[in-house]
């Protein structure tokens, strides 16, 4: 399963980001290599040919699979053969795990070719840089409670990074332009980002963040890693006729900003014998247990 789903974001993310590079609004290779400019872009420009090469730093595990498990005190870079699996009990967290999908699938060379980006050993080789810093899971382990002492692991983690980027020479050639660092929690990163305006970031959406810090010219919008199962077995002989429920929905109809269309479509929906429209927390035995069982049984998912 974790193979399948490494493959599964290498194609989405990382395709995202060579499509980017290559057709985007900012064309990386022109902008940092401008004697590439003229050389023709392919007809076919999501092909990947050649697969984007990235540079990805060594940082010490504290800042990545270190905060999985944080009894192994081992500072040594992760390599494939100690890359930890995603821990089945982590809930909520999964859905901000695209930071470590995204390091595992540049860590595991071994996935054949067809590969819209590799790593390359030499950072003079690079095409772009990559952070590894699970910076979402930072904040979601140190930093849950913002007032909590603990956060001060998710900021001191923040500065640390910060001063070993400004150090290097690829960062500083580019002002972290053409370096890419997963940021998919709105809190991640929160005390130091703007120090991070320039670099390539991979979100989930720019709701919370001025302009000039995270916007679609340079950002990559990655969306959230599900958190309930696949459900593979989806093969009775008339699977319409089986499924229940029209539509269904179950998790929090007030939200930040007062979540105006959950609370609109809560009234409209309301009453209709086939539509379940749930007000309800996420937790992790909510999403286990009856949040699967209505998917199945459901054509429509909100
Ligand atoms: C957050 O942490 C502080 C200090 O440990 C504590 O006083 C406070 O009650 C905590 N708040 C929540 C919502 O857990
Ligand atoms: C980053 O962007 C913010 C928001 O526009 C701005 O206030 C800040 O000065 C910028 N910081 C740096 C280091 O460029």
């Amino acid at each position: 399963m974790y193979r399948k789903a490494i493959i599964f974001l290498t194609f989405f993310v990382i395709f995202f980001i060579s499509c980017y590079v290559i057709v985007g609004s900012v064309d990386i290779r022109s902008y940092f290599f401008p004697l590439l400019q003229s050389q023709p872009i392919s007809s076919s420009p999501c092909a990947a040919e050649p697969p984007l090469r990235v540079y990805m730093y060594d940082l010490p595990r504290r800042f990545n699979v270190g905060i999985l498990n944080r009894r192994n005190l081992d500072q040594t870079p992760v390599t494939a053969s100690t890359w930890p699996p995603w821990p089945r009990n982590s809930g909520l967290k999964r859905q901000h795990s695209v930071e470590y999908w995204m390091m595992g699938s540049l860590l595991h060379e071994d996935s054949g070719d067809g590969r819209d980006a590799v790593r390359v050993m030499d950072p003079e080789n690079a095409d772009a840089f990559f952070v590894p810093f699970f910076s979402s899971l930072s904040f979601n382990s140190h930093g849950r409670n913002m007032t909590d002492p603990a956060t001060e692991v998710d900021h001191q983690l923040q500065i640390d990074l910060v001063k070993f980027l400004s150090e290097s020479k690829y960062w500083q050639r580019s002002k972290g332009r053409d370096h890419v660092i997963p940021m998919t929690h709105p809190n991640a990163f929160r005390f130091l980002r703007e120090q991070m305006n320039a670099s390539i970031q991979i979100v989930v959406d720019f709701g919370r963040y001025p302009k000039a810090m995270s916007n679609l010219g340079k950002d990559v919008v990655a969306p959230y890693v599900h958190v309930v199962s696949s459900f593979i077995d989806d093969n009775p002989p008339d699977p319409f006729v089986s499924r229940k429920t029209l539509l269904f929905f179950q998790g929090k109809t007030f939200r930040k900003d007062d979540g105006i269309i959950r609370v609109k479509l809560a009234k409209i929906l309301n009453g209709y014998d086939d539509v379940h429209y749930e007000r309800s927390a996420a937790t992790e035995k909510s999403i286990k247990t009856e949040t699967l069982h209505h998917l199945v049984g459901s054509l429509m998912q909100l």
